[in-house]
C-alpha cells in the first residue's frame, strides 16, 4: 500500500495567508496539517508517500524533506495547476505502479488513525482475490477496486454524497447534489487500487473545470467495479477555512500533554494543559491552558486564554489573547483583547500612542479585520 497525500490547490477560502504559504503548512497546535497526515499514514506502516505540490511545492519540500524524519520515504509530484484530485492520480501514475494507495487530502484532519481503513480494505481485497479464482465469471460478484469514508452530515448539498446499496456497497455518488440521496458526506480519505487509472483517463473535467475524484469514483461503480465504505469515527476537519481551523485547534489542543520547558517567572501562572517550548520565557502572565507557546516566543504581561496556539519567535506584551493561532514571528503589544483570530507570520499588532481613537492599519490582500 502506497500513500498520496494532496498539497497542491489554490487555498482561496483561506487568503490572505495562503498568498505567501500552503495551506497544508499552517499549525494546528504548532505543528503543519500536513504533518498529521504524514505521521498518520507512517502509523498505518505505510512508507512511501508521494506528495502532490503546486506553486507552493518549494515550502513543502522545505518543511518534510525527504521523509527521514517521519520514517518514511517521500517523492513530490508537481501539478502545474489546481486541476482536480482526479487529476492528481492522473500525474501519479508512475509513482503508484499498479499498487493500492491511500489518498489523503494535506488539509484535512482525522480523529480516527488509518491503520483500521487500510485494513477493512485489505481484508476485502484479498477475500474477493480468493473468490476470484474459485468462482465462474458469471457469478464473481469482483473485487473491492475503492473504498470510500463516509459521515453524516447536516447539509449534504456542499459535499460529495454516497447512496449505499443492502451489502454495504456503494451504488451512487453525486458531487454537492441539489436534492441529495442521503445525508452521507464523503471524508477525504479514499483507498484505491489500479483500476482507479481507468477511471481517471475516462471522465472528463465538471463544470468547474476539475477532474472530479467522485467522478471517477461514480465510474467505478458505473462500470461494474466495487466501491465500499467504511463509517467515519470521530471528528473530520476540513482545515482550509478559518472556523474550521479554529476548531481543529482546539480539538487537537485539548490532547496535548502538559510540558514546560521554557522559564516561567514567579510572578506567572501557567494552568492546565499547556506546553512551554525551550526557549519560552513567560514573564508576570498567565497562561490558562488548553494552550501551546512556540520555541523563543516571550509573553510578558500578558493573558493567554484557552485554546490559543502562539508560534515561535513571537513578542507578546500587554495584551490578551484568546480562541486563536498566532504563527510565528509576530509582535503584539498593548492590545486588549484578541480572540478568534488567525494571525499569520511576522505580523505587527500594536497599540496607537495617540489619544484619538485611530486604527492604522497595513492589510495584504483578502485580509479580514473586524473592529469593535
Ligand atoms: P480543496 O480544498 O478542495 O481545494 P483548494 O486547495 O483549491 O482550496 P480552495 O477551494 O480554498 O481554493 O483541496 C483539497 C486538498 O487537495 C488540498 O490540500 C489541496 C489539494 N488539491 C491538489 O493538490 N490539487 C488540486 O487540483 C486540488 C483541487 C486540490
Amino acid at each position: 500500500m502506497k500513500g498520496l497525500i494532496l498539497s497542491g490547490g489554490a487555498g482561496t477560502r483561506l487568503r490572505p495567508l495562503t498568498h505567501t504559504r500552503a495551506k497544508q503548512l499552517v499549525p494546528i497546535a504548532n505543528k503543519p496539517v500536513l504533518f498529521y497526515g504524514i505521521e498518520d499514514m507512517a502509523a498505518a506502516g505505510i512508507t512511501e508517500i508521494a506528495i502532490v505540490v503546486g506553486d507552493t511545492h518549494q515550502e513543502i519540500r522545505d518543511a518534510v524533506g525527504d521523509g527521514s524524519r517521519f520514517g518514511v520515504k517521500v517523492t513530490y509530484i508537481r501539478q502545474e495547476a489546481p486541476l482536480g484530485l482526479a487529476h492528481c492520480v492522473l500525474i501519479s501514475r508512475d509513482f503508484l505502479g499498479d499498487d493500492c494507495f491511500v489518498m489523503y487530502l494535506g488539509d484535512n484532519m482525522l480523529e480516527q488513525g488509518l491503520a483500521e481503513f487500510i485494513e477493512q480494505f485489505e481484508q476485502q481485497h484479498e477475500e474477493r482475490s480468493d473468490q476470484h479464482l474459485d468462482v465462474s465469471s458469471e457469478s464473481d460478484p469482483g473485487l473491492w477496486q475503492a473504498q470510500i469514508l463516509l459521515t453524516p452530515v447536516d447539509n449534504p448539498s456542499s459535499f460529495g454524497v454516497a447512496e449505499l446499496g443492502p451489502d454495504g456497497g456503494v451504488v451512487n455518488l453525486v458531487e454537492k447534489p441539489a436534492d441529495p440521496p442521503s445525508n452521507l458526506a464523503l471524508v477525504g480519505v479514499y483507498i484505491f487500487d489500479s483500476t482507479i487509472h481507468e477511471a481517471v483517463r475516462a471522465i472528463e473535467p465538471s463544470a468547474r473545470g476539475e477532474l472530479e475524484i467522485t467522478d471517477a469514483i461514480d465510474w467505478l461503480i458505473q462500470s461494474g467495479h466495487r466501491v465500499s465504505h467504511q463509517m467515519l469515527e470521530g471528528w473530520w476537519i476540513d482545515t482550509g477555512k478559518k472556523d474550521p481551523l479554529l476548531e481543529c485547534n482546539r480539538l487537537v489542543l485539548d490532547t496535548v500533554i502538559r510540558r514546560v520547558d521554557g522559564a516561567v517567572d514567579d510572578s506567572s501562572k501557567v494552568e492546565g494543559r499547556v506546553v512551554v517550548s525551550e526557549g519560552a520565557k513567560i514573564v508576570n502572565s498567565t497562561v490558562r491552558g488548553p494552550a501551546v507557546i512556540g520555541a523563543d516566543t516571550c509573553i510578558e504581561n500578558t493573558f493567554i486564554g484557552p485554546y490559543t496556539s502562539i508560534g515561535g519567535e513571537c513578542e507578546i506584551t500587554d495584551a490578551e489573547l484568546d480562541h486563536s493561532v498566532v504563527l510565528d514571528g509576530c509582535r503584539i503589544e498593548g492590545v486588549s483583547r484578541i480572540t478568534d483570530s488567525l494571525i499569520g507570520q511576522h505580523v505587527q499588532v500594536t497599540h496607537s500612542p495617540e489619544r484619538r481613537r485611530v486604527v492604522r492599519l497595513m492589510l495584504a490582500d483578502h485580509s479580514h479585520l473586524e473592529l469593535g
